[in-house]
């Protein structure tokens, strides 16, 4: 069942994203080399409780931390612990957090300093920019696989690859919610696109091939070959006059 949301229910997802992209936006700042992922784990937290909210993530199946770090060849899922940031590497950052009763849900990738290289610079770009045209085409009348074919067809038009195994989501009460928003598909396929739904969209994308493995930890999801990863998310709420992300990093 897809449930649509009322107008004060947007209303609070507007709150619970607002914490989010507030949160990320710090953690953005606090991501310099040397800082451990722990401490920036231990900062997401406090800075979510601060907000009258709470982790989305902690808990979550047995998760045991606020944040999501997955570096490099991480896709996602990434725990935080004594690793620290080093220049070059590309990080991903995860955050959800419940205010009110209602979730809210996104990440950023960006480099310390200088990325390693053109084509990560380029994979980083394209991933966001691929998170752009799945909202551009989150619209009243069309279909899920209108988002899905526009995160994919950007991504594969220059040479990355889009994950296969993990998928964006409805959301709401609940961190995951139906239906499943994968990063391929087909155009005018899929469910109706309706005023009320609310979708976490997020690209987890490739250097080199889509096929990923979970490590050892249970969690931390990285790619099979060891090419880079990104990951932009935001949730999204589709009003009827079009989409708008409550998760929008000032
Ligand atoms: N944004 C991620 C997701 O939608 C975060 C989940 S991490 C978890 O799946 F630990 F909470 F599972
Ligand atoms: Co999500």
């Amino acid at each position: 069942m897809i449930e649509l949301k009322s107008a004060r229910d947007r209303e609070k997802m507007r709150r619970a994203g607002r914490v989010v992209a507030e949160v990320l936006a710090i953690l953005r700042e606090a991501a310099v080399a040397g800082v451990t992922t722990r401490e920036l784990d231990a900062l997401a937290e406090a800075e979510i409780l601060r907000r009258g909210g709470r982790p989305a993530f902690k808990g979550y199946h047995g998760y045991p931390a606020s944040l999501c770090v997955s570096i490099n060849e991480q896709v996602v899922h990434g725990i935080p612990g004594p690793r620290r940031l080093q220049p070059h590497d590309l990080v991903s950052l995860d955050l959800g957090a419940v205010v009110d009763g209602f979730v809210g849900d996104a990440a950023i990738s960006f480099f310390i300093g200088e990325p390693p290289s053109p084509r990560a610079a380029e994979l980083v770009a394209v991933t966001e920019a691929s998170l752009r045209a799945g909202i551009a085409a989150f619209q009243v009348g069309g279909r899920l696989g209108d988002i899905s074919h526009a995160v994919q067809s950007l991504c594969e038009a220059h040479g990355f690859s889009v994950v296969r195994d993990f998928v964006g989501h409805g959301i709401g009460r609940a961190m995951h919610e139906e239906p499943q928003v994968p990063n391929f598909g087909a155009p005018g396929q899929g469910i109706r696109l309706r005023p009320g739904l609310a979708l976490a969209i997020e690209p987890m994308v490739n250097l080199g091939g889509y096929e990923v493995e979970v490590l050892d930890d249970g969690w931390t999801v990285v790619t099979r070959d060891g090419s880079l990863s990104a990951h932009f998310e935001h949730t999204v709420f589709l009003g009827e006059n079009g989409p708008e992300i409550l998760t929008r990093v000032e």
